[in-house]
């Protein structure tokens, strides 16, 4: 494959990639969500098209635009977002950005919730939501490469190893998000793999994004 003169890369690759946040409904007008602004994502999905893949994005909820030569499907929960990944399938790798609400409201209120004139507030309770990086790690269909993020404010290496495990995925991205990370411009990785760990310096996303997205092409092409 891909062996064509002139092919890029990742010619001929199907690569699925998760971004942004989901919005978890408490009622038609409210939501549980996060600060996730889809931009490293996004990023890595345009950074893959870049080198000739066929990129599924699948994107929650963000106020940045689709990327450019990537087939975005729109979804808004978590539950939506892992139906749209499995309908993606098959993939030769995907990439698993997305912040995905790890609980939602266990029965959203078909109504606008009104506050109760005694001044109360009322119960909120959470059921988990599906997890999509662990599912698709034990799929039947399963990507050859299968990478994770790790969303971390401490012990960011520890937690990493520990997802690595615990997942069944082959790589995860370890973000330390202790600084501005959700939001900013700029990223501090570290590629956990089951060989060990690579330490890469402060960079742009778009940068973080074509490193990685270089990464995939070799592990695709021994
Ligand atoms: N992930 C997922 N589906 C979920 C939760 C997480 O696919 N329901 C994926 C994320 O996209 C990320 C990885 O799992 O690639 C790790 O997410 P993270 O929130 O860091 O890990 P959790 O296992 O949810 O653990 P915790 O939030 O407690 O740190
Ligand atoms: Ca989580």
């Amino acid at each position: 494959r891909g062996a064509a003169p002139g092919a890029l890369p990742l010619t001929g690759r199907h690569v699925l990639v998760t971004s942004g946040p989901t919005h978890e409904p408490i009622d038609p007008v409210r939501f549980l969500a996060n600060r996730s602004s889809g931009q490293q994502g996004h990023a890595i999905a345009a950074a893959l098209a870049a080198l000739g893949a066929r990129v599924t994005l699948v994107a929650g909820p963000v106020a940045i635009p689709d990327p450019q030569g990537v087939e975005t499907l729109h979804v808004e929960t978590a539950r939506e977002m892992m139906a749209a990944c499995e309908a993606a399938l098959p993939a030769d790798a995907a990439v698993f950005a997305a912040a995905v609400a790890d609980w939602r409201p266990a029965e959203p209120a078909a109504q606008k919730m009104k506050k109760p004139l005694d001044q109360s507030a009322p119960p909120l309770a959470l059921v988990p939501n599906p997890d999509i990086l662990a599912t698709l790690s034990r799929h039947p269909q399963r990507p050859e490469l299968v990478i994770g993020f790790a969303a971390e404010t401490e012990r960011v290496i520890e937690h990493a190893q520990a997802k690595l495990a615990r997942k069944g995925c082959d790589w995860i991205v370890a973000n330390d998000v202790s600084g501005d990370a959700m939001g900013g411009a700029e990223n501090t990785v570290h590629l956990v793999t089951h060989h060990g760990v690579e330490h890469w310096p402060r960079l742009p996303k778009v940068e973080v994004a074509a490193r990685l997205a270089d990464r995939v092409a070799e592990a695709l092409h021994p």
